[in-house]
């Protein structure tokens, strides 16, 4: 049998995520001898903060750890309640595991799959320490629920934008709509800094501060004025005891370099562009996808401006097969990957292992059994989103 070409030949076939910008700001960064934490990662932070208008940007190693510097800013440790959503990739949960804190999971709106405010507002104790919304796929969470529950109760609300890089909830970009934000610059996500990456926003100074000190080991040294200040390595303080170094804290290096930074700066000039291409895409798709039977396309809530990370549809028992059968047959027969995002943080192994498990989430486990992505990103072309639709309705008959 004459197997179809895969799809991601015909999606990767046309270009790169890189052009020759990328390529200078790399090779410049390297000319100056490629730091760490140097000018080129201070000027991609003031440059993300100002894009999303937030005070303050930290750029880290992932997302992963930006998310482990915000819970520990927020001052979450053993005993703490983090409410969070099920449906998302197991970092958001891990950061506050880390640290000692009672991972609470609440459900998941039945439309947009994002965090459920009026789930949330029945899970909150004198314990809840933060309210961990996550962005899902590129659409903002209902922010102004989930803040009047946190707001009035001093919990702090961080949103996981790892997803959600240029997207808006009510014209304000995502990474301003709580205290922290935290986004992900991995391979995959809508903008990249070669292959992990991540930056951390904030409009309050002590947070900044907390999450800069935390980021580089806790370290801190004497400023020219004898001030005493945790270390930012793009500034090299020139006082008497240039020399002397001390440690507050158990900290972590999450320093990104310059080289990263760099890329990060160009690929922030073109993400306006990057998620137009996305929301292009979409589009073909819900037109083309439109009126399958028992094929739900993606709900967008007309609150936000979505990034479309993944384009989510969900596979109801009117389309003729379960999720599964649909995901092994448009991979076997049409030779395109879909995926799941996400298997539902409550049901792993390893919170199982913590007492979480079936029954704690309805909505979300019930929708697990038919949510898929279908492949989006900007480089996909016309004759990719054609055939995707064009199997997806074949599948259909
Ligand atoms: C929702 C969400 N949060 C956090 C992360 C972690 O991001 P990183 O890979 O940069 O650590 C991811 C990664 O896919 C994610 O999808």
């Amino acid at each position: 049998m004459q197997l179809p070409k895969a799809i991601h030949e015909l999606e990767f076939n046309h270009g790169t995520i890189y052009g020759e910008e990328e390529i200078a700001a790399v090779l410049e960064v390297m000319k100056a001898n490629a730091p760490s934490t140097g000018p080129k990662v201070k000027a991609f932070e003031e440059g993300f903060a100002a894009y999303c208008g937030a005070d303050h940007g930290l750029a880290v190693t992932s997302a992963t750890a930006g998310l482990h510097l915000a819970l520990i800013a927020a001052g979450v440790g053993p005993g703490d309640e983090v409410i969070t959503t099920p449906i998302s990739w197991i970092s958001t949960a891990n950061a506050a595991a880390a640290l000692g804190a009672r991972l609470v999971f609440a459900d998941v709106d039945e439309r947009t799959l994002n965090l459920d405010p009026v789930s949330v507002a029945t899970k909150i104790t004198p314990r809840t320490k933060v309210i961990l919304p996550v962005h899902l796929y590129g659409q903002c969470c209902d922010m102004d629920a989930l803040n009047e529950i946190a707001r009035p109760r001093g919990i702090r609300v961080i949103e996981d934008c790892a997803h959600a890089a240029g997207a808006e909830w009510k014209g304000r970009k995502s990474g301003t709509l709580g205290d922290i934000g935290c986004f992900s610059f991995h391979q995959q996500k809508n903008m990249v800094t070669l292959g992990e990456g991540g930056m951390n926003t904030t409009s309050d100074r002590g947070l900044y501060e907390k999450m800069l000190s935390f980021r580089s080991l806790c370290c801190r040294t004497y400023d020219p004025k004898g001030k005493y200040l945790p270390i930012d390595e793009s500034v090299t303080p020139m006082g008497m005891r240039y020399w002397y170094l001390d440690f507050d804290g158990v900290g972590f290096n999450y320093r990104m370099t310059d080289m990263q930074a760099a890329v990060g700066i160009v690929q922030l000039r073109r993400l306006d562009a990057l998620n137009a291409r996305r929301a292009e895409i979409a589009s073909a798709y819900n037109q083309r996808l439109a009126g399958i039977p028992g094929l739900v396309l993606p709900y967008v809530s007309p609150d936000v401006k979505h990034a479309f990370h993944v384009y989510g549809v969900l596979v109801k028992p009117e389309f003729g097969m379960s999720k599964e059968e649909f995901m092994w047959k448009i991979y076997t027969e049409k030779r395109i990957k879909v995926w799941s995002h996400y298997m539902p943080i409550h049901l792993t192994t390893v919170y199982r292992n913590q007492g979480h498990g079936e029954g704690e989430c309805p909505v979300a486990e019930r929708l697990f059994q038919e949510y898929v992505s279908i492949p989006i990103h900007p480089r996909l072309t016309e004759e990719a989103i054609e055939y995707v639709t064009k199997s997806i309705r074949e599948l259909a008959k």
